[in-house]
Order: C-alpha cells, then structure tokens, then sequence
C-alpha cells in the first residue's frame, strides 16, 4: 500500500482516503463520492478494528462482505481497495497508542472506555500507510470526526480532514451497518431517534434556546419506545465535546440509545446566530 501511494505521489495524482470497517451501505459509498470529488484517487480501508471494541461489544458477530464490498467500490469509481489482515496490523505484542484526552472520555466515550484510543491508534496507523491527501469521515460519528480532527491537528498529520452529512434510509433511520441487528419492532422504534432530532431542530427554530428543556422534550420521545434503553441524549459545543446550556453559535445534538441489544447512535448540528 505505501509504494503504491509513493508511485502514485510520484506522478503528482492527489490521494483520498476512507477509512471503514466494511459491510458497507449508500453513507460510506457518499463519503467515497466526496473522495472522489477532490482527488484523483480514493483509497477504502476495509478493517474490522479489534482495537476499538470493548469486551461484550460486537466484535465477533460484525457483519463481513468484502465481496460485495469491492463491487460496490468498483461500481462507485473507487480504485484501490485496501484489505489489511488483523495479524499484520496488531501482532501480539503491538505497544503502542495513540490517544486523544479528554474528548475520548465525553459522550460514548463514558460507556465505550477504551473505543476511541482503538479509533485513534487504527487511523493512525492507516494514515500512515495510505499516506492520503485527504481523508473523509462521516458525521453520522460526530465525536469520531471531532477526535480525528484533533488529532491530526496536534500531531501535524499532513492530511485535510473532510465530513460528509449522514444518509438516512426513507424513513429518517441512519445508515449503519448494525441496524440489520434490529429486529421488526426494533427498527420500527428506532425511527423514534430521527423523529427526536427533529424536534429539537423545531423547537429551536420556534425559539427555545434552554437545552435543559430541548432534551428532556427528546428524552421523552424516545422514552415511550418499549424497546429503548436511553444511553446518553446530550447537547455539547461542537470542538470540545462539553456540555452547553444554551443554544448559540454551533451546538451538536447527540443520541446514543439501545433498540433490544443493539446500540444506535445519531446527531444533529445546529447552527444560531449569536
Ligand atoms: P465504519 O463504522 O465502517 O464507518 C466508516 C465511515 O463511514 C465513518 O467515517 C462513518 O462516520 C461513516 N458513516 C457510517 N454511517 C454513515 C452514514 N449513515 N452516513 C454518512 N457516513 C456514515 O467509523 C468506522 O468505521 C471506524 O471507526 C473507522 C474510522 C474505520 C476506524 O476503524
């Protein structure tokens, strides 16, 4: 991979990068058409991270494609599909870390302790590999894109940083690839988490700026769904994760919230002028 993308900075072509864990769906193809938009040529990881999922997490049972995944790429325009072995990534004694403080704690970080060290450490790594130009994340992952964006900052990767918006099935459900999961009813109840988001937007836009009153109004919503545990429904400033009182300048609505055993995350950026 990394004499590939040599000779290809060599003939002056521009790389993109998009980095995923495969089984993918129309949100990671969308983040493969901005990739495309601005380089000559996308790079797709596929890599089912061990990393990043804790003990009892998914791990195991994560959905594997590669097939249909590299024909969907192929269809798509992306040319190089890069496919590490998990052996050849991390052997038995890999010692290092890369680690993002306090931003790796807030929101799915205080139930997924050790998740975004292992997102961190993995696209670290890749990116290194890849030696992209540009990489695309999807904001569908908020927190993600805040941490990766602050990591390439302060350790000077020479890597712009894109977000692509989060595409939804018809029915407003984010894309991902644990909703097949879900089961009937689950997925049904789950809509309930869009619906959430949208509220939020509405009341905001009818004038209520006290976030106190937005998520409870949201909480409640998704209370009333006989499947859904609620994890956190949070109201944090946009760069550093923390918690905000009051709607101004730019403030992301995150939910996290289990349907049965699976867990679904989703957001909403909202922008008032101050
Ligand atoms: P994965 O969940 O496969 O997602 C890969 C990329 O697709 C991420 O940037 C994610 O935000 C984006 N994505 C997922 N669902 C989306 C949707 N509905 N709309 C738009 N974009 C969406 O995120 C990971 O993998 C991993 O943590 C990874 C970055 C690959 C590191 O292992």
């Amino acid at each position: 991979m990394q004499k590939a993308s040599d000779e290809a900075r060599g003939n002056g072509m521009t790389l993109g990068f998009v980095p995923t864990m495969g089984s993918l769906h129309e949100g990671h193809l969308s983040l493969v058409d901005i990739a495309n938009r601005f380089t000559d040529m996308t790079v797709v990881s596929i890599f089912v991270n061990p990393k990043q999922f804790g003990p009892g997490e998914d791990l195991k049972k994560y959905p594997k494609n590669v097939e249909r995944d590299k024909r969907l790429l192929r269809q798509r325009g992306c040319s190089v599909v890069f496919v590490p072995d998990a052996k050849e990534m991390f052997n038995k004694n890999f010692k290092s870390e890369v680690y993002v403080r306090d931003l790796s704690r807030l929101l799915c970080g205080i139930t997924r302790k050790t998740h975004f060290k292992g997102v961190t450490t993995v696209v670290a790594k890749l990116f290194n590999i890849v030696k992209p130009h540009i990489s695309v994340f999807g904001q569908k992952d908020a927190q993600q894109a805040a941490i990766i964006r602050r990591m390439v900052k302060e350790l000077n990767f020479d890597i712009k940083i894109l977000t692509g918006p989060t595409i939804r099935e018809r029915d407003g459900l984010a894309m991902s690839s644990r909703n097949a999961y879900l089961s009937n009813l689950e997925r049904i109840e789950a809509t309930v988490i869009y619906r959430s988001l949208r509220e939020a937007e509405q009341m905001i836009r009818k004038g209520e700026r006290r976030t106190r009153k937005i998520l409870t109004r949201m909480k409640k919503m998704i209370q009333e769904k006989k499947k859904a545990k609620i994890d956190y429904v949070k109201a944090v400033e946009m760069k550093t994760l923390k918690p905000v009182e009051e709607v101004r300048g730019e403030v992301l609505f995150a939910v996290a919230c289990y349907f049965g055993r699976t867990r679904l995350i989703d957001n909403t950026i909202i922008r008032v002028r101050i």
